[in-house]
C-alpha cells in the first residue's frame, strides 16, 4: 500500500463564474469551505495578473477562512511575490503566465534563468512558505528546481490529459512515462512531488497511482462536474479513484 496522497482543490473556476456576471456569487470561499468538508486536504487558488478568475479579496478570505493550508498559485512576478509575502500562505506555486493563454499551458523554464529563479524563491522559502515550482517532466528542470531552492515540484500533466482525451493512446503513455521517470528522478533529488492539470475521473487514476507524486491539484474538472452531480460527491469521487489507483 503506498501513502496517502493528498488533493488539493483548485477553485479558480468558480470565480470564473462569479465574474461573468459581475457579482459576489458563486462564492468561490463558499466553495473552498464545501471542499475541504468533502475531504479536501488544500485548497488552490491562482491570483493572475489580469484578476480573469480570482481576486485579490478572494485571497485576502481564503486565508482568513480556511481550515486546510492555501496552495497560492501564482507567475514570478514582483507585485505577486510581495502579495505573497504579505499573506504567508503555506505553499507558493510558481507558474508561468502568458496574458494571452486560455489557461496554463506549459511548465516553467527554470534551467535557463537559475539564478533569478533563486532570487525570487529565496524570500518566500525564508518567509515559511513551501515553494513549489510548476515544471515538465523533464530532468533539466527538475535538477534546476532542486538547484535554485524549491522544496517542491508539481509536474504538469496537460499533455498526458490532452493525448488521452484526443485518443492518442501511444502519445499518452509515451507522456506518462516521462511522468513516471520524471516523478521518481524528483523524488531521488529530493524534492517532494505534486502534479496537475487536466485531470478528471477517467485519466486519474495512472497519475494517483505513481508512488512518488505526493499531491494532485485538480479544479476545472471538479468544478464542472460540480453542476451534474454537486461539489461534495464529485471530490468524494475524485478522492475514491486516487485511492483505489494506489492500493
Ligand atoms: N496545477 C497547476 C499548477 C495549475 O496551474 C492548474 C490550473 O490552474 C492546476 C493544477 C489545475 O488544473 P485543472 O484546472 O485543469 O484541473
Amino acid at each position: 500500500m503506498k501513502t496517502e496522497q493528498r488533493l488539493g482543490v483548485n477553485i479558480d473556476h468558480v470565480a470564473t463564474l462569479r465574474n461573468a456576471r459581475g457579482g459576489a456569487y458563486p462564492d468561490p470561499v463558499r466553495a473552498a469551505l464545501l471542499a475541504e468538508k468533502a475531504g479536501a486536504d488544500g485548497i488552490t487558488a491562482h491570483l493572475r495578473e489580469d484578476r480573469r478568475h480570482i481576486r485579490d479579496a478572494d485571497i485576502d478570505a481564503l486565508m482568513d477562512a480556511l481550515t486546510t493550508p492555501l496552495n497560492f498559485e501564482m507567475a514570478a512576478t514582483a507585485e505577486m511575490q510581495a502579495i505573497a509575502l504579505r499573506h504567508k500562505p503555506h505553499a507558493v506555486c510558481i507558474v508561468p503566465e502568458r496574458r494571452e493563454e486560455r489557461t496554463t499551458e506549459g511548465g516553467l523554464e527554470v534551467a535557463k534563468d537559475q539564478n533569478k529563479m533563486a532570487d525570487f524563491i529565496a524570500p518566500l522559502a525564508d518567509a515559511g512558505c513551501r515553494v513549489s515550482l510548476f515544471v515538465a517532466p523533464d530532468e533539466a528542470q527538475l535538477e534546476a528546481s532542486k538547484r535554485v531552492g524549491a522544496a517542491v515540484v508539481e509536474l504538469h500533466t496537460g499533455a498526458y490529459c490532452d493525448f488521452h482525451a484526443d485518443g492518442d493512446f501511444d502519445a499518452r503513455d509515451a507522456e506518462l512515462e516521462r511522468l513516471t521517470r520524471g516523478a521518481a528522478f524528483a523524488h531521488d533529488l529530493g524534492l517532494e512531488v505534486h502534479a496537475g492539470h487536466g485531470l478528471t475521473f477517467d485519466n486519474v487514476a495512472p497519475i494517483a497511482a505513481l508512488p512518488a507524486v505526493k499531491e494532485l491539484n485538480i479544479g476545472h474538472f471538479l468544478i464542472g462536474e460540480s453542476v451534474f452531480m454537486g461539489m461534495e460527491a464529485a471530490i468524494k469521487e475524485m478522492r475514491q479513484l486516487m485511492k483505489d489507483a494506489r492500493s
